[in-house]
């Protein structure tokens, strides 16, 4: 694990000022081009939930290469959490507020079976706005939160506070 977190963090690209001034964007595009590193990271995200989810739950936009990825890498399938307005049949919604803005998330109200367990993926855990408001539309959908993985949470954020009783794994802190 600790092998994995120091390659991630050689590959974690820092861009001062994205996309508003005074934010320090980490970029991990880096990392989705590095095919073992790429699949390492989402091994080490899912690990410690094993046999615990039947479904990952992908976030727009970068959610959706980690939960892609992770379903080619076990058995449980993708429930696509998007941003507003692009989803074609019935949905539950949240609104959120991000970082830097405000967004909504919906999911399709009948995608996974009822009570199936599942496992929220993400890139990173800022003010944790957006993995609470999926978890919400998750419960709200009839399903179960299994936890929350994500690849970097910024801590001064407080993000794990706005997801309070929910098992909140983070490969990497900053
Ligand atoms: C980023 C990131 C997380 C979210 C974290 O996504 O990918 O989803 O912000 O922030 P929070 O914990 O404060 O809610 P963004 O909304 O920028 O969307 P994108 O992936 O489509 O760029």
């Amino acid at each position: 694990m600790d092998d994995i977190r120091a390659e991630l963090e050689s590959h974690i690209a820092l861009v001062p000022d994205f996309p508003e001034p005074g934010i320090l964007f980490r970029d991990l595009t880096p990392v989705f081009t590095r095919a073992e590193l790429f699949r390492g990271m989402v091994d080490a995200m899912v690990e410690p939930f094993a046999g615990r989810y039947d479904a990952f739950a992908g976030i727009e936009a970068r959610g959706f290469l980690l939960a892609g990825a992770a379903s080619m890498r076990t058995d449980a399938g993708v429930l696509a959490v998007r941003k507003a307005g692009k989803l074609p049949r019935a949905t539950l919604a949240e609104s959120y507020a991000l970082e830097y803005g405000v967004a909504r998330l919906e999911v399709h109200a009948d995608e996974l079976d009822p009570g199936a367990r599942v496992l929220v993926l993400d890139d990173v855990l800022a003010t944790g706005g957006t993995a609470a408001a999926t978890c919400s539309l998750v419960e709200r959908a009839g399903w179960e939160v299994a936890g929350v993985a994500v690849v970097l949470e910024l801590e001064a954020l407080g993000g794990r506070s706005a997801l309070k009783g929910r098992e909140v794994f983070s490969l990497l802190q900053a």
